[in-house]
């Protein structure tokens, strides 16, 4: 089935009811029908019907074998992480949300799990830093915010040469543009909060394992099992009611957002424009070998950080927030925001600075959000 088709039908099958959408199911516990008998939900912990039609659907946009979908996103990177034990070695993209590097060096370095960062966009650095102990490479392609492209399949290769696996954070693009188990990742992380959900009302996170990972899928359910991070019914059917449009705003959201990038890129204020979809990008070519959308998010610098913060204070319509991928265009500011706790370290050698905005366009029509950043760069 294509894309469109399975956001819109999802793994539903109809009740006895005919309903066209799904039933939320509120029912905390499910009754037996008799000893040793169940009907496949037993506690809302464990299963519930709403969020497994929303794992199914998540599981098949993403071609995987299993998805989990989760109360964050952090929940589900969280998860990732507990796969890991002391003495394990984990090799990490350096330009990442700022929460998974806070997450990694602030909670389970405590652990004894080593987290080191590279530019995985590098090859040949990543695999110098490859060690017996290594045991997972995760990634993100865009990178949050520097949109910095990694190549995926090479990464999956080196990983499984060495006995490792790789994970994908794929909240940028969404499985609508890019599919990473497809391309040889073992699983994917998602902030449900942004693409998936798209109107900037629900938090929510999903894991998918690629198929066949029966051996670490395991793995996850009895940390599901036994933490209790799941998604509450009511924002698993939000989501799914969510992922019926999700094709139709995010190629709205990469129009628009190519757009203003080329836009951008004209403007006397603006230093460097970042986005995947401009051919000088760097990465252009490898991003079009491995997805099939550019996406929706846009960096870029402009000339002194007292435009950059007088810029937030100036915008009429865009809004000045954090997050991003929902129908309203909303400017990041990442040095005081989503990066405000990176190690200044990383921060230096991704080349983010106190110049770079990060914008996530939304689904508005192109020529008012043009107008509101042209009067707010020119003041
Ligand atoms: C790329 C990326 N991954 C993960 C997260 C964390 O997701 P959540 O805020 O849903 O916990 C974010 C949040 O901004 C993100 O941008």
């Amino acid at each position: 089935m294509q894309d469109y088709t399975l956001e819109v039908h999802g793994c539903h099958s109809y009740d006895c009811t005919g309903a066209i959408t799904e039933p939320i199911y509120l029912s905390a516990t499910f009754r037996h029908p008799a000893f040793g008998q169940s009907t496949g939900y037993d506690y809302g912990r464990v299963a519930n019907p709403t969020r497994a039609a929303l794992e199914k659907t998540m599981a098949e946009l993403e071609r995987g074998g299993r998805a989990w979908a989760l109360s964050s996103g952090m929940a589900a990177i969280n998860l990732v992480m507990q796969l890991f034990s002391a003495g394990d070695h984990v090799l990490m993209s350096e330009d990442l949300y700022g929460g998974t590097v806070r997450l990694a060096g602030e909670i389970y370095s405590r652990y004894g799990i080593e987290f080191e960062y590279v530019d995985t966009t590098d090859l040949t650095l990543t695999a110098a830093k490859i060690r017996p102990s290594t045991r997972a490479i995760f990634i993100e392609t865009p990178s949050n915010p520097m949109m910095l492209i990694s190549d995926i399949r090479s990464l999956a290769a080196l990983a499984h040469d060495h006995g490792a696996l790789l994970v994908v954070d794929n909240t940028f693009l969404s499985p609508h543009f890019q599919k990473p188990l497809t391309l040889g990742a073992d699983m994917v992380v998602h902030s449900g909060t942004k693409y998936l959900c798209g109107h900037n009302d629900v938090i929510a996170g999903f894991l998918v394992m690629a198929k066949g990972r029966e051996d670490i899928a395991g793995q996850v359910e009895l940390l599901v099992k036994s933490e209790g991070p799941n998604l509450s019914p009511m924002d698993a059917w939000l989501m799914l009611r969510s992922l019926k449009t999700l094709g139709l705003r995010v190629e709205k959201q990469g129009e628009n957002a190519l757009a203003l990038a080329r836009w951008l890129q004209q403007q006397p204020q603006v230093t460097e424009v970042f986005y995947p979809g401009l051919p000088e990008h760097p990465g252009h070519e490898l991003h079009k070998s491995q997805a099939t959308g550019f996406g929706g998010m846009v960096s870029f610098k402009v000339q002194t950080p007292e435009l950059a913060k007088a810029v937030l204070g100036r915008l009429q319509l865009i809004a000045f927030a954090e997050s991003l991928g929902g129908v309203e265009s909303l400017l990041t500011y990442p040095i005081a925001q989503t990066h405000a706790e990176m190690p200044k370290e990383l921060i230096r050698r991704t080349g983010l600075d106190d110049r770079l905005l990060r914008l996530s366009v939304g689904i508005e029509a192109v020529e008012d959000l043009q107008e509101d950043l042209r009067q707010a760069l020119e003041g």
